[in-house]
């Protein structure tokens, strides 16, 4: 008897204990939560001031569209810019958009404007680091499709290994400044349920200063891999079955439509983000959320991943829960899932995790603009 009340009395002690430690905890994650919350918001205001403010004139005179802080480097491009034409026809300069980039020298440092006329390209295309500052030109009632299908299980011809996740992309670019305008890219692998080496990525963009207008992303698993550096995308369509938007980026969604196209329970979004120092994280503004199956906004792709919504409709697909932490209770507090002013049944707040945020309008205000991805060094006019 005697032994059993202690028995009781330590397990009383150590669940009073572990209650104290994990609310401390959690409380000492809500101070974090809250500093950052509001450094981000300073933050924001010193940068908009300093923006604000005329940049000394190194070129006066030359024309950038009123852009005064365009940085150096594009403003010259785009002084120099180029045109050529792909058609496969035979009337243009190419037939194929491969031989259109061979045809570019190495180093590049002028705007090249690759207007691709209306077509079904099967063509897997890299483009490397040396090549900056292309643009895909589509014509916006019948843009060119971009196709292919490898998934990361393909086997590839040179080693007999296979591609993997990263080298699945129909195109897959790692140099900076690349525009699209009116281009479908498409993976058409079929994506099996449940089978692994699925991953099939329409698009890969490595580069930073990267824009994409006008263009649409077909995939079902993994379909648009927003890797790594400075993104932004207007107008696009983005369509897949898990984690179809996924990577480091840190990346402006604005009025983009975001299909899913699941038949269980997927995610939307998988933003990675290992650790507190960096500066990525997804945020999508006026876009609208529709499909099949039941999809999470993102699961957590790395402790600290960070997503906002805002002023976004989201259908019925979206979970009551709406946020996943991918099985790791401890990224409940690291993460960093917000929503502000968003509509539509998906956008129900009542059956969230506890860990999902709204956003105050001065929270939000670091996220919803061009300046999220420091848009005024480098967005031009498509
Ligand atoms: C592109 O080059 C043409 C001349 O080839 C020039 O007239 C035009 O202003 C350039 N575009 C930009 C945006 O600088
Ligand atoms: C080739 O395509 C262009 C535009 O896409 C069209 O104007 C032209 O008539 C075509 N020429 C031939 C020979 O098919
Ligand atoms: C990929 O497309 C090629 C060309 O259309 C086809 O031969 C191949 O069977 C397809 N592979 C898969 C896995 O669908
Ligand atoms: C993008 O598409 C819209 C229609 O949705 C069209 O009005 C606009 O001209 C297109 N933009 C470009 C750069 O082609
Ligand atoms: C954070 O991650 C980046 C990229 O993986 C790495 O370069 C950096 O050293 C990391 N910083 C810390 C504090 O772990
Ligand atoms: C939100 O969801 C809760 C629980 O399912 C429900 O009671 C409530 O009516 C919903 N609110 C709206 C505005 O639809």
């Amino acid at each position: 008897m005697a032994l059993k009340n202690h028995i009781y009395l330590l397990l009383l002690l150590s669940t009073i204990s572990s209650c104290l430690k994990l609310s401390s905890s959690v409380l000492d994650a809500e101070t974090d939560y809250n500093k950052w919350v509001s450094w981000n918001i300073d933050h924001h205001r010193r940068k908009a001031i300093l923006e604000a403010k005329p940049t000394t004139q190194p070129s006066a005179g030359i024309s950038t569209g009123g852009k005064a802080n365009l940085d150096d480097k594009l403003r010259k491009a785009e002084m120099h810019n180029v045109s050529i034409t792909v058609n496969q026809n035979g009337t243009g300069d190419f037939k194929t958009i491969t031989e259109a980039l061979k045809s570019i020298p190495p180093y590049n440092t002028r705007r090249v404007i690759i207007a691709i006329k209306p077509g079904v390209y099967r063509e897997k295309i890299a483009i490397p680091r040396t090549l900056p500052f292309i643009t895909f030109m589509g014509d916006s009632s019948d843009p060119p499709i971009i196709t292919g299908n490898d998934t990361a299980s393909s086997v590839s011809g040179k080693d007999g290994m296979p591609l993997r996740t990263f080298q699945s992309a129909t195109v897959a670019v790692d140099a900076d400044y690349f525009i699209a305008i009116n281009v479908k890219f498409e993976n058409t692998a079929p994506h099996e349920i449940g089978s692994k080496g699925g991953q099939a990525v329409a698009l890969r963009i490595s580069g930073t200063k990267a824009a994409f207008y006008n263009c649409s992303f077909h995939g079902s698993q993994d379909t648009l891999y927003d890797h790594k550096g400075l993104h932004y995308f207007n107008n696009c369509f983005i369509q897949g079955s898990v984690d179809f938007i996924f990577g480091s980026g840190r990346s402006l969604y604005e009025n983009c439509h975001l299909n899913s196209i699941s038949k269980k329970v997927a995610s939307l979004t998988a933003q990675k983000r290992s650790n507190l120092s960096l500066e990525s994280g997804f945020s999508f503004k006026d876009c609208v959320v529709t499909g099949s199956g039941l999809v999470y906004l993102g699961r957590a792709w790395g402790d600290y991943s960070r997503v906002v919504f805002s002023y976004t409709f989201m259908d019925k697909v979206v979970l009551p829960q709406g946020w996943n932490d991918w099985g790791d209770q401890k990224r409940d507090t690291r993460v960093f899932y917000a929503e502000y002013k968003c509509s539509g049944p998906g956008a129900n707040f009542t059956g969230r995790v506890p860990w999902a945020r709204v956003l105050t309008d001065e929270e939000a205000v670091p996220f919803i603009g061009t300046y999220y991805v420091d848009g005024d060094t480098w967005l031009i006019t498509p």
